[in-house]
């Protein structure tokens, strides 16, 4: 990969402001997010972690200041190009939000039937996935009976299963023991590595002293530090 164009950023952020009502949930966000960047938005409950990745898939608009994926500016973006810009995105809920009146299979398989993949690629890709997250025996059975942490493996297949080029994981290890964790996060750094941009947000310092990259720590809605792992799990204040 040619090095300049592998560094250029794929989300710009620029004094972003996003208050819900009178809550400040983010404070003059200023942040550029290179291609390929494995990055990690750390901060305690109510910082604005979620917020942040809300911002970036649309799932709420900044109140104040400008985003840019790849070039494109979301406050002007038509509603007919919504789909394409969520399509560059695998996005790990922090609720999952898996459907319940699906099966695991079909939960998973709705993405790569949404971009009109064939029913045998669908298939083979979509238990490929189950077995890598370790849910393969859980493919006719729908979401209420699985544990939580079993959710949270579906929806981390759901948000890898079609190659996206930007990964969002909110909490993805919240609800998982140590040897689960340690396979959702294998695979986000196999994607990492594969080229995939993944943005985790945690407030789990093991999960970043683990994986390394680079750590934005957000308080009350303000970019307090960003900095790399080492520093940062150094750093007794964080
Ligand atoms: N839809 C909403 N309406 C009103 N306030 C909201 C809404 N969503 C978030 N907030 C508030 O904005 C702030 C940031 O919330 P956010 O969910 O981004 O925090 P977080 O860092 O993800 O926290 P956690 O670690 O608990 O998931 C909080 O004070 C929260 O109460
Ligand atoms: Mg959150």
């Amino acid at each position: 990969m040619i090095d300049g164009q592998n560094k250029s950023p794929i989300i710009r952020m620029f004094h972003v402001y996003k208050n819900y009502g009178a809550k400040k949930a983010l404070v003059n966000i200023t942040l550029d997010i290179p291609k390929n960047e494995l990055l990690f938005i750390s901060g305690p409950s109510g910082a604005g972690k979620t917020t942040l990745l809300k911002l970036l898939y649309l799932g709420e608009k900044v109140s104040e200041g400008q985003i840019l994926i790849e070039g494109m500016n979301l406050s002007r973006i038509s509603h007919k190009r919504i789909p394409l810009l969520r399509r560059k995105y695998g996005i790990i809920f922090q609720d999952y939000k898996l459907i319940a009146t699906k099966t695991i299979f079909d939960n998973v398989a709705i993405v790569l039937e949404a971009t009109g993949k064939k029913r045998r690629f669908i298939e083979k890709k979509v238990k490929s996935i189950l077995r890598t997250v370790g849910m393969e025996e859980s493919l006719h059975s729908f979401p209420p009976s699985l544990s939580g942490g079993e959710q949270q493996r579906i929806a981390v297949a759901r948000a890898i299963v079609g190659d996206p080029k930007i990964i969002l994981a909110d909490e993805p290890t919240g609800n998982l023991d140590e040897v689960s964790a340690n396979i959702i996060l294998d695979l986000l750094k196999r994607f990492h590595t594969r080229g995939a941009t993944v943005i985790i947000a945690t407030h789990d310092k093991e999960l970043i002293r683990k994986t390394g990259g680079r750590v934005i720590h957000l308080n009350q809605g303000y970019m307090q530090k960003t900095t790399n792992v080492e520093s940062y799990i150094n750093d007794s204040q964080l």
